[in-house]
């Protein structure tokens, strides 16, 4: 049996650990946080997270080798052979690379944390996403101690998606793990490929040096998020020329090369990696004087920014520039479909400037309203939080889509038609409703990438 542990039961330790501990019944698996409250949660019928199919693993797993615990961290740590670190890697808001530079105090504190609560070796591995070479300083604040206890710190990047995580971590396109090329450090890399191996292929599972582990997960997420901002800055030039960015993804995407995934136009990117990674990615590039790589990167943000705050202009452009006093319905709170999480989601970003223009803004989500409520603070009580679609569209002059939940499509737009203000406006930010026959209904429709369909002369 091996002593497994993971510091951090977030959106990433507590569903990872909850597969690992499914597929490997002779570990014990235990998963603590400083959050008493979220641990709690985790040991009830009311996860701290809505994602799809995680009950079923956590039914199967808790209570018989994966255990959830706030207490008694120090004894955890002594016990364990190996812990996952998945603590919050936030984008700095201090001093030097702030607004870029990972903030990595949660980090020296666990890594301190685990130096001071062990009395025999132990392989670290880093599940957050940190710099590259943050392994280095790990090594060396763990090797600091006292009693000769050798630690190796290994890389394994953690490449779920929110909504598929469960799906993702049970059946991986591949697995990454990165490790020192020492006979100690590849020890450490085959005892995290031999728990992986329990459920994935081997020829999934992919070793290298350490470095090269950290950096693919920061160029992983930078890649997808610079497919996501390339169709969006192609979805600004098709609103202006009558082209269809679906028609026009549909077309790149079958081209091999290119392939059809992530080249769905929308409001924009969001979720609590994609633009913190390419940020410290882009801090990165500039502290080793990349400064060309820098900006190129940085371009990625640069457009999502400007693709929300052009679906806010347009909005208000459309509805006669002004929205002051006017009730507008967002229908989505989450960053994607299928997640209570709504980190750096457009939605609030929307909600937020909509807010600016004095709109009476009405938000509507089947899962994450809480959270909407929390990441907006004081702006929370200038918005009404309504779940029921229906009610939130009432004397409404638009609604405006702003997560891809499919429930949103099957809405019955007539009635929702029937019971709001006219002109009636619908701003579909992520393409998912039926245009035409929205427009048939009498309704003013603004798509992303597409002209819109209005009843007035342009
Ligand atoms: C986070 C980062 O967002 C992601 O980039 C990284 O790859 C992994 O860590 P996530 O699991 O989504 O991912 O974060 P979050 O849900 O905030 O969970 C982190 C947890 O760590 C929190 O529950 C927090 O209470 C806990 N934590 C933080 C500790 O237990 N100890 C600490 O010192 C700091
Ligand atoms: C991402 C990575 O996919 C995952 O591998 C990594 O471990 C964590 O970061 P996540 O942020 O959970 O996962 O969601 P993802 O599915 O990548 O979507 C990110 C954002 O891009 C969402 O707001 C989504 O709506 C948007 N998106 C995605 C688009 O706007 N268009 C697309 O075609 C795809």
């Amino acid at each position: 049996m091996t002593n497994i542990l993971c510091i951090g039961a977030g959106y990433v330790g507590g569903p990872t650990m909850a597969v690992v501990a499914k597929h490997c019944p002779e570990h014990r698996v235990v998963v603590v946080d400083i959050n008493a409250a979220k641990i709690a949660a985790w040991q009830s019928d009311q996860l701290p997270i809505y994602e799809p199919g995680l009950e079923d693993v956590i039914r199967c797993a808790r209570g018989r080798n994966l255990f959830f615990s706030a207490t008694d961290i120090g004894r955890h740590i002594a016990e364990a052979d190996i812990i996952f670190v998945s603590v919050n890697t936030p984008t700095k808001t201090f001093g030097q690379g702030a607004g870029k530079a990972a903030d990595l105090q949660y980090w020296e504190k666990t890594a301190r944390q685990i130096m001071e609560n062990s009395s025999s070796p132990k392989i670290v591995v880093e599940k957050s996403t940190l710099p590259v070479r943050t392994a280095h300083a790990m090594e060396r604040i763990l090797n600091s101690n006292n009693n000769g206890l050798h630690f190796d710190v290994v890389s394994n990047p953690e490449f779920l998606a929110e909504g598929t995580a469960i799906r993702d971590m049970e059946d991986p396109d591949r697995v990454l793990i990165g490790g020192r090329e020492t006979p100690s450090g590849q020890r450490a890399v085959q005892a995290i490929v031999d728990i992986y191996a329990h459920w994935v292929d081997r020829e999934r599972i992919i070793t290298t040096n350490l470095w090269s582990s950290e950096l693919s997960k920061l160029a992983a997420n930078a890649f997808l998020a610079q497919r996501v901002s390339s169709i969006n800055a192609i979805s600004a030039l098709c609103e202006k020329t009558e082209a269809d960015v679906a028609e026009v993804a549909h077309a790149i995407g079958t081209d091999s090369r290119i392939g059809p995934r992530f080249l769905r136009a929308s409001v924009g990117f969001g979720g609590s990696c994609f633009k913190k990674d390419i940020l410290n990615l882009v801090y990165l590039c500039e502290c080793y004087g990349l400064y060309e790589v820098a900006a190129y990167w940085e371009q990625v943000v640069t457009m999502n920014d400007y693709q929300q705050a052009r679906f806010v202009s347009d909005m208000v452009t459309a509805m006669f520039n002004t929205v002051a006093g006017k009730r507008i319905a967002l229908f989505g709170a989450a960053f994607k479909a299928n997640t209570s999480d709504t980190r750096e989601s457009p939605a609030l970003a929307v909600c937020r400037a909509l807010l600016e223009e004095r709109a009476v803004v009405v938000m509507s989500d089947p899962y994450a309203l809480d959270n909407a409520r929390a990441d907006l603070g004081e702006a929370a009580e200038g918005v009404v939080f309504e779940p029921d679609p229906y009610a939130a569209a009432e004397g409404a002059h638009a609604i405006a889509v702003l997560t891809e939940w499919p429930q949103f499509a099957e809405l019955d737009y007539e009635a929702l038609h029937a019971s709001m203000v006219k002109p009636a406006f619908i701003f579909d930010g992520r393409n998912i409703l039926d245009h035409r026959a929205l427009f048939a209904m009498g309704f003013n429709v603004y798509a992303v990438g597409r002209p819109p369909l209005t009843s007035f002369a342009s």
